[in-house]
């Protein structure tokens, strides 16, 4: 590994630079942050000044050229990470570096503390119950380090990049889909470091032509540690949408969750309770696996909205795993319907600026 390293070291030494009227080269003047090889796979990181971005731009494509054709290494990406993306700076008010995207009117995190409690489920979920409401919709796949909605909208095909150079995002069920999992291979480790996650983040939100949408929904990876709070901090979110299940252990972590948008100054536009109840399709009982009404009550105790409930059901876990939403299997199952009046508080919450004139129009 150390030798494929020292090689692209030596390759990216190659590209010469004239740094204040003196000669040099992008290994010497320290432009390379971060370099990892693993799996035959290697990721660079360049250290980027935000207010000379088009050069670095062309510098990172010098890199990716040199890097071509090394034997012994199946592919590579490099990635531009800015110094004032960096996620330690916690302290800093978000509000001034945020960049909204003028073509999206709202963009929306689906977030928990914790894993596993359903937030890629009812991102994607969401996301079209939205979009039979009538407006543009966009999913953004946030979770860098194990990205699930390719596998749950049962896509894998790589997206095209525009003659602008934009990448395009996936369209299935008429809604504009990126992930990193579209774009890196399942097998990959995903052993990037905060600036580079950030960087990965920044670029699936900027250089992918989203076209006109009226939400973007993002699916965030689980935790509150560093990367999500910076993402919280930097992508222009107009509100969050907290994930939980009834259970105590579960809420701890929801709360932290909540605590981390409010740190940030995004609006918390709600909770919902997934895993609320489970009626045995047999005899019908209804069972409280996880507990009753636990994130009703924190909602209440917290002074945030309730959005509603999504009962335990094994159709929505078997359709996620067909790849093949709920939402658009059964759209017509009591669970789908929960998923559509949960949509419309959220809608309703935000500043959705109407719709747009054109709800149908997808830019590929
Ligand atoms: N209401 C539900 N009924 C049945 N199964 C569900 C429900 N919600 C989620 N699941 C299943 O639970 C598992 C975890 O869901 P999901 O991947 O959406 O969680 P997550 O919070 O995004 O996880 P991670 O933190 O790993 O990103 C999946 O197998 C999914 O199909
Ligand atoms: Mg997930």
């Amino acid at each position: 590994m150390s030798q494929i390293r020292d090689l692209i070291i030596d390759r990216i030494k190659s590209i010469i630079i004239t740094v204040d009227g003196c000669k040099s080269n992008v290994i010497d003047e320290k432009l390379v942050d971060d370099i990892v090889v693993a799996n035959r796979k290697a990721f660079i990181s360049i250290r980027a000044d935000k207010s000379n971005i088009e050069k670095y731009k062309q510098l990172k494509i010098k890199v990716e050229k040199v890097l071509e054709n090394i034997d012994d290494l199946d592919s590579f990406s490099v990635t531009l990470t800015s110094h004032e993306d960096n996620p330690l700076s916690k302290n800093q008010s978000n509000k001034s570096t945020k960049k909204g995207i003028d073509s999206i009117s709202n963009i929306i995190a689906v977030a928990s503390g914790k894993g596993g409690v359903g937030k890629s489920t009812t991102s994607i979920n969401l996301a079209l119950a939205i979009k039979n409401l009538g407006y543009n919709v966009g999913i953004l796949d946030a979770d860098i380090y194990g990205p699930s909605i390719p596998k749950l909208v049962g896509e894998n095909k790589k997206p095209k990049v525009s003659d602008q150079g934009k990448i395009l995002p996936i369209i299935k069920y008429n809604i504009s889909i990126m992930s990193i999992g579209f774009l890196i291979s399942e097998d990959t480790p995903m052993i990037w470091r905060g600036p580079m996650v950030i960087s990965a983040i920044n670029q699936m939100l900027n250089d992918v032509d989203w076209g006109v949408l009226d939400f973007l929904i993002v699916d965030m990876p689980p935790g509150t540690g560093d990367v999500q709070l910076t993402m919280a901090q930097k992508v222009p979110m107009s509100g969050a949408v907290i994930i939980s299940t009834p259970q105590d252990l579960a809420l701890i972590d929801a709360k932290k969750g909540l605590e981390m948008f409010k740190k940030v100054n995004v609006p918390i536009i709600g909770i919902i309770e997934n895993m609320s109840t489970f009626i045995c399709p047999h005899c019908k009982e209804e069972t409280y696996i996880f507990g009753k009404e636990g994130a009703e009550f924190e909602a209440k105790r917290q002074n945030v909205d309730f959005l509603g409930g999504i009962p335990l059901e094994v159709a929505i876990r078997e359709t996620s795993d067909a790849g093949e939403p709920i939402l658009s299997c059964y759209p017509e199952a009591s669970v789908s319907k929960s998923f559509l009046s949960i949509a419309q508080k959220v809608v309703n919450k935000s500043d959705a600026k109407g719709k747009s004139n054109n709800p149908n129009l997808i830019i590929q």
